[in-house]
């Protein structure tokens, strides 16, 4: 190599350290969050008043709604709820790596769940309902193992509940009432005996309760009025011990209340109504 070529091929090789050593640098303090954050503030389309502190600059971790990791500087909590926020929910969430906590309820956001929310995965708790949210539920959202409350009621969700929910560990409330979501409550749900909590009322779901509804030894509440689920209440509906609201109303099941159902320390069962 000529001395000229090698230096510039030193230069190049200097040059490219620097650049890699800053982007790890940015990696480390979560200041690709602020960028991040800027354009999830793009796909609202309203924000302009509301996230008039998002402004582009180095201290993101003092916006409004916005709570960081002290060291890291990277976002752990977005709460954006009731700021009248319309447009979508943009991609670059999931870019958001460090994110535990996510509040956007009660805003106008409309679109679909980006697929993306599933990068986020230290997500502990997703709400954003009471929305205008539309299309299916991402079957990335099965990809967030941290998750624990999954909150999205009141939108416009339809299509199928993706059978891989069960696939969350931790998941402790699902709460999908009063979407337009169709087919059959997925059987694998009813394994997982972490869950407390199943809001389904107000959609429009089909096939029968299954049998394997009393395998939710954690569950209390269990919610699917005003559905379209046919066939009779299960037999092993006596051996739901831990459920205490149980309302299944509302829909086309038939048949007798089984005669073990005294064994049901449920406070609130509600049959009537089909
Ligand atoms: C988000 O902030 C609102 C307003 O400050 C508060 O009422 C709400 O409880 C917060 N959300 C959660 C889940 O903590
Ligand atoms: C139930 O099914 C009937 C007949 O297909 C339909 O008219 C009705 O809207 C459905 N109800 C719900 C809650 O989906
Ligand atoms: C209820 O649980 C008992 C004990 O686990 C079991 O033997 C029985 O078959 C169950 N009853 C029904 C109707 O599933």
């Amino acid at each position: 190599m000529a001395p000229s070529s090698l230096r510039r091929w030193a230069a190049t090789v200097v040059l490219l350290v620097v650049v890699l050593g800053l982007a790890a640098a940015e990696g480390a303090e979560g200041g690709g969050d602020g960028a991040a954050l800027m354009a999830v503030k793009a796909g609202f389309g309203n924000a302009a008043n509301a996230l008039a502190d998002w402004d582009g600059g180095r201290d993101h971790c003092a916006w409004r709604g916005v709570a960081c990791d002290a060291n890291s500087f990277a976002v752990l909590s977005l709460n954006l709820s009731n700021l009248n926020l319309g447009g979508e929910i943009s991609p670059a969430i999931g870019e958001l790596k460090a994110l535990q906590f996510v509040d956007l309820k009660g805003n106008r956001l409309t679109g679909q769940i980006p697929d993306e929310i599933g990068d986020c995965v230290s997500l502990k708790y997703l709400d954003l309902s009471f929305n205008l949210l539309y299309g299916d539920i991402p079957f990335s959202i099965s990809k967030l193992k941290q998750l624990e409350d999954l909150i999205l009621k009141n939108n416009q969700l339809t299509g199928p509940i993706p059978s891989t929910l069960s696939q969350i560990p931790n998941l402790k409330i699902l709460d999908l009432a009063q979407n337009q979501l169709t087919g059959d409550i997925p059987r694998l749900i009813y394994w997982n005996e972490v869950l407390q909590y199943l809001g389904l009322r107000g959609n429009s779901l089909t096939g029968t309760l299954s049998p394997d509804m009393c395998q939710l030894t954690g569950l209390w509440y269990f919610d699917v009025r005003g559905n379209n689920l046919t066939g009779t209440i299960p037999q092993s509906i006596g051996n739901c011990t831990s459920f205490e609201i149980l309302d299944i109303s509302y829909n086309k099941i038939s048949g007798e209340i089984p005669y073990n159902i005294g064994f049901l320390q449920v406070a609130t069962l509600v049959t009537s109504r089909k």
